[in-house]
């Protein structure tokens, strides 16, 4: 879901994908998954670099989930 919705954002460019799944991770984010009931994803300041890059890639690596199932 997280791919697709902004894979299409960034029109297919997934450098771009990664870079802003980056910052949402380590700033936190809000109000972007139909305001999921005020609630706002904290922010990761103490997330090491090799892992970021690791939950990064494995977010971006996530398919579409198959209709009907
Ligand atoms: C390493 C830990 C985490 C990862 C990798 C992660 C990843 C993500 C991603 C990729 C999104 C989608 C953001 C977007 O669409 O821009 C998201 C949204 C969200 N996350 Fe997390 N998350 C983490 C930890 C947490 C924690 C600890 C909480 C709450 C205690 C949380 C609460 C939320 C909420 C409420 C949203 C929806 C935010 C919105 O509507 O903008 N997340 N998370």
């Amino acid at each position: 879901m997280v791919k697709e919705k902004y894979l299409k954002k960034f029109n297919g460019d997934a450098k771009a994908l990664k870079k802003y799944l980056y910052q949402t991770i380590r700033k936190g984010s809000s109000g972007k998954w139909f305001n999921f009931l005020d609630m706002k994803m904290p922010s990761h300041p103490q997330i090491k670099e090799e892992e970021m890059k690791v939950i990064v890639d494995y977010i971006a690596s996530i398919p579409e989930p198959e209709k009907g199932k």
